[in-house]
């Protein structure tokens, strides 16, 4: 991720989907363009689908790699859709993957899929990253008939999608900076 200036949070953007014919980069392309624009953050971008996590959750480099870049951010959005009324397989490994690196960080969520729009999925997720003590925050981004919403060059028009994106960011950023202050003064109670 490298270096960024102190008050800058560093948000790291999952992409949960890692199917060969996955729909899942045009939605994260779609909100990393937008949130780039916010200078509160400083903004990349952790594709499962490059990642290589094992699923047997051996301590490969690869896993290492992964746990430290958890350990560098913030603050996370999980980009996901809806797979048979939950999320991706390859999300919870992910999240089984790490640990500590989780705790006390805020979380949004970024949802698609089918008439649900993945939000199945997006309230599952929340009981999830309850137990590795990350904090989700309210707004959710969430698109219904999700390749419908969006044209040749990945923008959509979706104005309630547009209004959760400044709203999820706003929410992450007010809990990032508040969990920051608390981080500075004493270790997390895990
Ligand atoms: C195995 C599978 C199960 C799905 N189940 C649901 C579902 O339960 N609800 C829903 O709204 N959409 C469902 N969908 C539609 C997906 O959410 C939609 O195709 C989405 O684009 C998948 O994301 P991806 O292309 O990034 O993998 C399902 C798709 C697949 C492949």
């Amino acid at each position: 991720m490298g270096r960024v200036p102190a008050d800058r949070i560093r948000l790291e953007v999952v992409v949960g989907s890692v199917r060969a014919v996955r729909f899942g980069p045009v939605v994260a392309d779609w909100f990393v363009r937008r949130a780039r624009q916010d200078t509160r953050f400083e903004i990349s971008v952790l594709d499962l689908a490059d990642a290589d996590l094992p699923a047997d959750h051996t301590d490969s480099p690869q896993a290492q790699r992964f746990r430290a870049r958890v350990d560098a951010a913030d603050a996370f959005v999980f980009v996901t859709p809806e797979y048979n009324h939950g999320y991706p397989a390859a999300l919870k490994n992910a999240v089984d993957t790490a640990k500590e690196e989780w705790r006390g960080k805020p979380v949004g969520f970024v949802s698609y899929g089918g008439l649900s729009g993945g939000l199945r999925a997006t309230e599952q997720l929340r009981q999830v990253v309850a137990e590795v003590h990350m904090v989700s925050v309210r707004q959710t981004v969430s698109f219904h008939q999700a390749r419908k919403r969006f044209d040749a060059a990945g923008e959509t028009d979706d104005g309630a999608a547009i209004d959760s994106h400044g709203r999820l960011l706003d929410q992450l950023s007010w809990w990032a900076d508040a969990v920051r202050g608390a981080h500075a003064t004493r270790p997390y109670p895990g």
